[in-house]
């Protein structure tokens, strides 16, 4: 182990670091990870100490992070093995990026990692396969969840939890303005906003927004501007079959009318936000409406936040072809390279096990991986919500093209994300910017371009 440390100081980290040291410059996450891994390898136990695993993952928030921390400790009361918990960047993209360049080098880097539902085909070679040590519990996931880790029949990482895009709405608003139900459709979030808006801004609160979602250009705009055209029939971007869809009139639409909301109900700075901007807007009282994830729920309702108490989840308002959410989540996936791959299956196994899934549902509203958790009394009692989510979870959802682009998906993905965010600043038309985008798709993909299916939003 020494050897291969100085090895890796040698040779590795030096190489590695002054990679790093320009990316540094904008993200420090990636630093803070490789000293800690630096430090971290440098005080690897001998034989016979306790092991010590490092778990990268994607959890960032402070409530979060410190709950797992708990989690951590409990695993290692009932286990012996230790567990590092690795800092990590915020947005999506950095955090690919980082677990590119810590794979990439091989050899050392952390035993476990944190997976988004997307990369599964990007990360596989990376990984062992959990199959083997998993065989029984696939079939108790979400079978969309499952089949997201699946890679050619090799079980990439084991969900933990399951996530999905949804509208947050003040309750006392909607009642203050006369409004017994939140929006079904975009169209009538967008009047509902309009109105709240103006009633809130002539009462004095001239920072008041009627809706804050994610618009700045990284995935979670990918997850947005899918819903938005997926609900109005614009189909997925690339369909299940290959065929390029994302040039159709339903799609050009749902983009010309987020346009629309930037300005008007939505901040000009929303072009700007990821999910911690709007979800700071939303607790700070600000906004009437807010499109993100399920775990922004604590957060919301945590003792230092203005509208605790005050609000309420739904699904994502529909169009015409429905309404859908985006499919996202995490998993944990072994590192080829760990030491200690047997300690991490077991770390996998307790993080992803129903007792600890139950846990964290009921105490962070995290929902689960595992559908026959959301029928307990436990978690129901805790989040009455959930049940919408484990319907929601098994007919409204909208998967990213990420099972069939692969590999390419991170450049299918950017090319996207260009794509609407240009027509979100006003930088190009949505016509001229679908049109633009298919060609690139088209070269990135060598798929055949066609109409999204007829019909609903999800499969
Ligand atoms: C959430 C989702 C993940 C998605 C990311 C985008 O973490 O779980 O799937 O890629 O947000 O920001």
């Amino acid at each position: 182990m020494v050897m291969k440390i100085q090895k890796l100081v040698a040779r590795g980290i030096r190489g590695l670091y002054t990679e790093w040291s320009n990316s540094c410059k904008m993200a420090s996450p990636v630093c803070i990870v490789l000293l800690s891994l630096l430090l971290e390898g440098c005080t690897r136990p001998a034989i016979h100490e306790p092991v010590t695993l490092t778990l990268l993952e994607e959890w960032t928030t402070k409530t979060l992070s410190a709950a797992r921390e708990q989690e951590l400790q409990q695993f290692t009361r009932e286990t012996g093995i230790r567990v590092k918990l690795l800092p990590s960047p915020e947005s999506a993209r950095e955090k690919l990026a980082l677990w590119q360049e810590l794979l990439r080098t091989g050899a050392s880097g952390p035993d476990v990692y944190g997976i988004d539902v997307i990369w599964p085909r990007i990360l596989n070679e990376y990984f062992i396969d959990l199959k083997p040590h998993f065989a029984g519990e696939i079939s108790s996931q979400f079978p969309v969840i499952a089949a997201s880790y699946t890679v050619d029949n090799k079980l990439m990482a084991m969900a933990y939890h399951a996530d999905i895009g949804l509208l947050f709405y003040r309750t006392d608003l909607l009642r203050q303005y006369g409004y017994r139900e939140p929006p079904s459709t975009w169209d009538e979030l967008e009047t509902m906003a309009a109105r709240i808006q103006a009633g809130e801004r002539a009462k004095g609160k001239k920072e008041f927004w009627g809706f804050v979602w994610q618009g700045a250009a990284a995935e979670a705009l990918t997850c947005n501007a899918l819903e938005w055209q997926a609900a109005e029939g614009g189909g997925q971007i690339i369909e299940e079959d290959k065929t390029i869809s994302v040039n159709n009139p339903h799609a050009i639409r749902a983009w010309q009318r987020a346009a629309r909301w930037v300005g008007s109900i939505s901040p000009p700075s929303v072009v700007g936000y990821e999910e911690w901007d709007a979800l700071n807007v939303w607790i700070a009282g600000d906004a009437a409406f807010m499109r993100n994830w399920p775990t922004a729920y604590v957060d919301s309702q945590a003792a230092g936040s203005k509208i605790r108490n005050k609000f309420d989840i739904s699904l994502l308002p529909g169009g015409k072809a429905g309404r859908v959410g985006t499919l996202g989540g995490a998993g944990l996936g072994v590192s080829r390279f760990s030491a200690h791959p047997r300690e991490a299956v077991e770390l996998v196994r307790y993080l992803s096990s129903r007792d600890v899934q139950v846990r964290r549902s009921a105490v962070l509203s995290v929902p689960p991986s595992l559908p026959e958790l959301y029928d307990l009394p436990e978690v129901l009692e805790r989040n009455p919500r959930f049940a919408l989510l484990s319907q929601a979870f098994r007919t409204g959802i909208v998967s990213r093209p990420s099972t069939v682009t692969g590999k390419k998906y991170e450049v299918v993905t950017d090319a996207y994300i260009q794509a609407v965010h240009s027509v979100l600043t006003g930088e190009k038309s949505a016509p001229e910017a679908a049109a633009g985008l298919e060609k690139e798709l088209i070269r990135i993909t060598g798929f055949k371009k066609g109409p999204p299916p007829r019909g609903s939003a999800h499969p």
